[in-house]
């Protein structure tokens, strides 16, 4: 039964909520709500939530949430038809009598739940049956236990028509399973007619409510008796329905609702699979998007469910190109829908294809690691927009501003977008306007780009904005000559050292003299020598040097800066922009690292 929206309205409007349901439980006024005990499930302090402005109900403690019908439905345990007469006698209105058409619409639908909970069942029924002990094996060698398998309900569509005829004998109109998507007519034999899913393995798709609305089938890969590898698509979905909108929906999101009440972090992946691996290694607050890019809708279904206070999922990406540019994609449409306590993370995965990889080869743990690192939204979008640029010039420096102003004016909400350009400005005054006698504060954990890929933060990793050209360490430098250009740059930018404290602690110098050096400057910039930490981060190059030729390294410090050093590396030189400085050094590392893993390879 479908109703005009304007009556469904009007309906809602009419009669507050809180006397609906004030009539059935207790609610006591808590600012401009209600709040009582929730009735859908045991809690002694209250979390459900009464809004007549909104008309609607939300449960913290369990997810539940809807209107007036959904709680006559839930409570009174009624039929939408009831619960609506009931609602309209208390609003004093008519229902208006539904056409044959729309009769017959409703019922189809409700048919079709039906239908493809029947054609879920049989499927599951397939994979545990003993002629397809192949198929269960390839799942368990996939590392999922008989739990999961249960609890996603997954199953196998074998070839042939027997699905067809289950049904037929359960009563199902086959118009109902050519409209579910569960056949097809063949294009090129007019009126033949074949399953959409043969020989693969079942992935049932829910709704909110859990109903059963579409499926996806993955191929058998040609070591479990699949075809040749990519002679056919390796996952296949349902078509759009009546009952199935791929843009408004998530996978996993009816079964994560409760965990997701109870604050548990909402991670969302890309598919099936990584879902799957993620709540069976604990993370039970997975969902992904149905095989398309994660839209609007999904990323307000996903806030709607989310404790008021924590309305940050993180947004998982795989590590590579592609990844990178989903999440960019992904960051350019959340800005428009920000609003006040409403946001996304990032993580990115560096050290696998994908969570389901991750999980696997390097357990649960690397999981909480990405989920640790992920970076904020606002981070997020100045990395992206400095990756590619370069700061050398005022104009382009001027430029960086602009594009993020402009990224931030796509915020529709206009505290949120007043506080981004804010922040933008903060950010960048820190950044860029800090020339190397400036001080920079030290920011917080960020992930950084390096070479078109994400880097997982180290624990002191400012914002590192890129430019396009390489940095000017040139030619063929000798050896020794690239660690003295790592040691003279941190001496003269004691600054980059928490930055990169690490990497010098593992470069090798051949050179006795300068190894000390090397050394000692690490003992001092580290800590070594009770330095207040805020000290530390205030030391100039002057201080540095003045420390080491106290130490006796005055000889040494000589020699560093001879003057082919800054021939070599122009960027070591004092007074350079620190975003050169720090892209030299980099440079000149990673050269030196390619030669180590040759060595060893
Ligand atoms: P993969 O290509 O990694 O799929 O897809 P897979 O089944 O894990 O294959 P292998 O064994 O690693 O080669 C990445 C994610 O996207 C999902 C998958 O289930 C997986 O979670 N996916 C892919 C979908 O959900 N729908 C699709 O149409 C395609
Ligand atoms: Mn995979």
């Amino acid at each position: 039964m479908t109703l005009p929206k304007a009556f469904m309205d009007e309906l809602r409007a009419r009669v507050p909520l809180s006397s609906v349901i004030g009539k059935r439980m207790k609610l006591t006024r808590a600012g401009r709500e209600f709040k009582g005990c929730c009735p859908f499930h045991k809690e002694k302090t209250p979390s459900f939530y009464v809004n007549d402005i909104k008309s609607f109900y939300h449960c913290f403690g369990c997810g539940v949430h809807g209107d007036a019908l959904g709680f006559l439905m839930d409570y009174d345990n009624l039929p939408f038809k009831d619960a609506v007469e009931q609602l309209a006698s208390l609003a004093g209105m008519q229902v208006p009598k539904p056409t044959r058409e729309e009769e017959q619409k409703f019922q189809r639908q409700m048919s079709l739940y039906d239908l493809m909970d029947a054609a879920a069942k049989w499927y599951e029924h397939q994979l545990h049956d003993k002629k397809n002990k192949k198929i269960l094996e390839y799942l368990i060698e996939r590392g999922l236990n008989l739990d999961t398998i249960k609890t996603f309900r997954l199953g196998f569509a074998p070839d042939g028509d027997e699905l067809k005829k289950f049904l037929e004998k359960a009563g199902y109109a086959f118009e109902d399973m050519k409209e579910a998507g569960l056949f097809k007519e063949s294009e090129r034999k007019k009126g033949e007619v074949y399953p959409f899913f043969r020989a693969r393995v079942m992935f049932p798709v829910q709704d909110f409510q859990g109903r059963v609305v579409a499926f996806g089938g993955r191929v058998m890969p040609e070591s479990h008796g699949g075809p040749p590898d990519k002679s056919a698509p390796k996952y296949i979905n349902s078509p759009e329905t009546s009952i199935y909108h791929k843009g408004k929906m998530l996978y996993g999101l009816s079964r994560a609702r409760k965990a997701i009440g109870d604050g548990e972090t909402v991670i969302v992946v890309e598919g099936y699979m990584d879902v799957i691996a993620l709540v069976q290694a604990g993370f039970t607050g997975a969902v992904a998007p149905l095989g398309t890019a994660l839209t609007e809708a999904q990323i307000e279904e996903i806030w709607k469910v989310m404790p008021e206070d924590k309305r940050t999922p993180v947004l998982c990406f795989d590590g590579d190109n592609a990844g990178l540019r989903a999440g960019s994609r992904a960051m350019e449409r959340v800005l428009p829908i920000l609003k006040p306590d409403h946001s996304v993370k990032f993580a990115f995965i560096t050290e696998a294809k994908d969570p389901d990889d991750l999980i696997k080869n390097h357990g649960r743990s690397a999981m909480q690691k990405v989920l640790d690192q992920a970076i904020s939204l606002f981070d997020m979008m100045y990395l992206e927009e400095a990756k590619e640029r370069n700061f050398a010039q005022p104009e382009t420096r001027a430029g960086f501003r602009f594009a993020l102003e402009k990224r931030a004016r796509t915020i529709a909400d206009g505290a949120v977008q007043q506080f981004f350009i804010h922040e933008i400005n903060q950010r960048i005054n820190k950044d860029l306007l800090s020339g190397s006698s400036d001080r920079p504060q030290r920011t917080q954990r960020q992930g950084h780009f390096f070479k078109g890929k994400v880097l997982p933060p180290n624990a002191h990793t400012p914002v590192r904005p890129m430019s396009k050209k390489p940095p000017p360490l040139k030619g063929n430098v000798s050896k020794l000559l690239r660690e003295k250009v790592l040691i003279a740059t941190l001496i003269n930018y004691p600054q980059l050292f928490d930055e990169f404290a690490e990497q010098l602690g593992m470069v090798e110098v051949p050179n006795a003299d300068y190894d000390q050096l090397r050394q000692e400057l690490i003992r001092f910039l580290g800590g070594g020598y009770d330095n207040q930490e805020s000290d530390r981060i205030y030391l100039d190059d002057q201080a540095v040097k003045q420390h080491l030729i106290e130490s006796g390294y005055g000889k040494i410090l000589e020699a560093l800066f001879d003057k082919s050093l800054y021939i070599y590396a122009g960027f070591a030189k004092p007074g350079q922009p620190l975003e050169l400085v720090r892209q030299g050094w980099l440079e000149a590392y990673s050269r030196g690292q390619e030669k180590a893993r040759w060595k060893k390879a």
